[in-house]
């Protein structure tokens, strides 16, 4: 959810805890683009054997006249920007609703009634559908990279469409708005967060969910799951429900994905901190130590309300957990919920194929708000590597580096999860800092390092607990500051890692406050928008930027790095906003979903937006990028309020053509769309359609006419009136790959 920056009050997707004095990245990117040239590689050719058919001519520079393209790519006609209650992709194309909020998992539960009496979540589909994988599935029940026809999809199901408290589309009248909340209204909401995995299969050229599948089932909150890596047994760990500190509940507010080469899930745990609460006396119960410090660096203050309300429904020990509060009189936390929190803001690992195992929290992929976990191009005899963002406003950027190097005998053992052990378990993570001169660095995080075990803003006692508080340690190393990293991808075509960076509403020419940032490089646009009479100030329609491993790889740790592309209205000034001069086809704001096609390459850009919302709704691009180092230099020159120059050096990557970026699809009112994979083909796309109809008051709860969004009703899909998050399949009518 990404509500409009001038609306949004609390704002349980916004977080800023960073309080250290690191530098941001837009003020190195300043310093850094002072100098000139350092970025100007020529435009270079994409590498064509991963990419099968890619299109020469959309590649802008190839000059291996003998990889003559099979398809085009970008063929298709651009879809407008729509404010329609409506799915809308190109002419040729064809999008049918899949698997929706609460529809069964197994055979014995009913129809979805959608009025707000379906009870039973753990054997239906969660809510809020975000990132998504395939999982393909032979005739005999195996997993196949090769299956076209048959698989399974691991669906995040981050939040609910809530609003005081209550996920009200749950609930016949809306729900609860007040403390205590029933039990029942909270069983429902939690049982509707986690993951779920549901068989899809294409039967006589339609594509079904198979509700009776041995393969379905779901992770909620309240599921048993194993703490893995460095920090199982920690003391940061121990709780009531976990005095050896090596398991805990759940897994919360899922966001982003990944895909290991081993064929196993990764889940991103992202706003996760929002769903506890504290009280307002629990630093002095503390006896202010160092955890306060931690629970602050994280989002918890004492004295913060939780999201739902979800510790008020009796005293049950699954209510009493979201108290993270020192209650207890044990030394360690064995008797309550003091360390909850630590137990969540990790990247989980699953088993798709294999529900009997449990899931594992790899804790040495560090503790954060993460978002999609990206994996570098395997290579054999090389580390594994795997790109992470902490989205929230001035966090990091982060890479891990396994010890173990790769194997390809790996890539279908018997033993998945253990496979997860080998690689996720004992490596190296690594935090980003962006220097002025167009380099940058990865500094490890590590006991080891000096700066880290002398921090003096937090006293670290062993590596667990620089994993568990991977922010303070970034904090402790200097890196730099970003602006709510979101999705990242890594290009097939030669292991360039995109990242998309959404928008900030605090930058100012004549910043004020500690929350407001003058322009620089990297964020060098401050205009104001008009959204009908409000006027939203900053930079409130983001921008994507590249990094490319020095010559040890993915194991480097040196960097460079550039701006991709910035999103702006097409009929903005070219000169300060539409920096990009995306055109009416291309126009886009607040980049968030970011997934490379592994069958085409096509570089898929989803928006979770706010700013542009009265023009259009949220939507989904197709790009063929270029390559670090592909722009020019450019300069944004502003004047100061005592009438002072200030000049923003910045360099932008190639500015799109019509051939290399092109607007695929356009959601219902209210969407955010999240989440993509593809069968091996590419012939069939599954995307998410998250929260449509969000910005309908829970007041109006029985009162179909003021839904905002009917979706996906209107579209024939499933009963009653409330909107519903889901999954969509998209085909092309001549049988071709999507985006061709
Ligand atoms: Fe769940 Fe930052 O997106
Ligand atoms: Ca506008
Ligand atoms: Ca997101
Ligand atoms: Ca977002």
């Amino acid at each position: 959810m990404n509500k409009s920056p001038e609306v949004a009050a609390v704002d349980f997707n916004d977080e800023n805890s960073n309080t250290s004095s690191n530098p941001t990245f837009d003020s190195v990117l300043a310093a850094r683009l002072s100098r000139r040239g350092l970025l100007r590689g020529g435009v270079g050719t994409v590498g064509t054997a991963l990419l099968g058919g890619f299109s020469v001519a959309a590649c802008g520079g190839s000059d291996d006249a003998a990889t003559a393209p099979e398809e085009k790519l970008l063929g298709f006609n651009a879809v407008a920007k729509s404010l329609a209650d409506a799915v809308i992709v190109p002419a040729g194309y064809t999008a049918s609703v899949l698997y929706a909020l609460g529809d069964p998992l197994s055979a014995a539960t009913g129809a979805y009634k959608n009025d707000g009496t379906d009870t039973g979540f753990e054997d239906r589909a969660g809510d809020h559908h975000d990132g998504m994988e395939w999982f393909g599935l032979s005739s005999d029940g195996k997993l196949s990279a090769t299956a076209t026809e048959r698989g399974l999809l691991a669906v995040n199901h981050e939040a609910t469409t809530d609003e005081k408290l209550s996920s009200f589309f749950m609930h016949a009248n809306g729900g609860t708005s007040t403390l205590p909340r029933p039990a029942s209204e909270i069983d429902k909401e939690v049982a509707a967060h986690g993951i779920s995995v549901v068989e899809v299969k294409k039967t006589a050229g339609k594509w079904a969910t198979v509700q009776s599948s041995p393969f379905n089932f779901r992770l909620t909150p309240l599921s048993e799951i194993e703490i893995s890596g460095p920090a199982r047994g920690s003391a940061l760990m121990i709780t009531k429900f976990s005095p050896t500190g090596t398991k805990t509940r759940g897994t919360l507010n899922n966001c982003g994905t990944g895909k290991t080469p081993w064929g196993t899930f990764l889940t991103g745990e992202e706003n996760w901190f929002g769903y506890f609460t504290r009280s307002s006396t629990d630093d002095a119960a503390r006896g202010n130590d160092k955890s306060v410090t931690a629970l602050n660096r994280y989002g918890r203050a004492q004295g913060a309300a939780s999201r739902h309300g979800w510790e008020s429904g009796g005293s049950a020990d699954k209510y009493a957990r979201w108290i993270n509060g020192k209650l207890g009189t044990s030394a360690n936390g064995s008797d309550d919920y003091r360390n909850e929190m630590n137990g969540m803001g990790f990247i989980v690992e699953i088993d798709p194929l294999d529900k009997s195992k449990s899931a594992k929290k790899r804790t040495g992929l560090g503790r954060f708000a993460h978002e999609s976990a990206a994996f570098g191009i395997p290579v054999v005899g090389q580390p594994l590597v795997v790109y992470m963002g902490d989205d929230a406003r001035n966090e990091y950027m982060y890479k891990y580096v396994s010890t173990a190097l790769w194997s390809a005998a790996d890539a279908n053992p018997a033993d998945r999860m253990a496979t997860g052990d080998k690689y996720l378990d004992n490596g190296k993570l690594y935090v980003a800092k962006y220097n002025a001169d167009g380099s940058g660095q990865w500094i490890e995080l590590t006991i080891a390092n000096a700066a880290i075990a002398n921090y003096a803003g937090y006293k670290f006692a062993d590596q667990a607990d620089v994993l568990v508080n991977a922010r303070i340690a970034g904090d402790a190393v200097g890196a730099t500051k970003m602006d709510r990293p979101e999705w990242g991808g890594v290009n097939p075509a030669n292991g360039e890692i995109y990242q998309t960076l959404t928008n900030n509403s605090n930058r100012r020419v004549d910043p004020s406050g500690s929350s407001q940032v003058a322009p620089d490089a990297a964020n060098p646009r401050v205009y104001t928008d008009m959204k009908g009479s409000t006027a939203q100030l900053g930079n409130p329609n983001g921008h994507l930027l590249r990094m490319k491993e020095g010559a040890a790889g993915g194991s480097a740790t040196s960097f460079t790095w550039d701006i991709y592309l910035f999103g702006a209205e097409s009929g903005a000034d070219k000169g300060m906003v539409n920096i990009s001069s995306l055109t009416a086809d291309q126009d886009f704001s607040s980049p968030d979903g970011l997934v490379f096609s592994p069958s085409t390459g096509i570089c898929w850009i989803q928006t979770d937006d706010g700013a542009y919302t009265d023009v259009t709704n949220c939507m989904m691009l197709a790009a063929i990028p270029g390559k670090v180092g592909d722009g020019a230099k450019k300069t944004l020159s502003y004047t100061k309020a005592d009438g002072s120059k200030l000049d923003v050096a910045t360099n932008v990557g190639q500015a799109p053509t019509a051939s290399t970026l092109k607007r695929f699809l356009v959601g219902p009112v209210g969407c955010e769309i999240t989440g993509l994979c593809e069968t091996p083909d590419g012939k069939a796309m599954f995307v998410n359609i998250q929260h449509p109809g969000e910005t309908t008051s829970q007041a109006n709860i029985g009162d179909p006419a003021k839904y905002t969004s009917q979706w996906p009703t209107n579209a024939g899909y499933g009963a009653g009136k409330r909107p519903r998050s889901a999954t969509i399949v998209i085909t092309k009518n001549d049988g071709g790959r999507i985006g061709s």
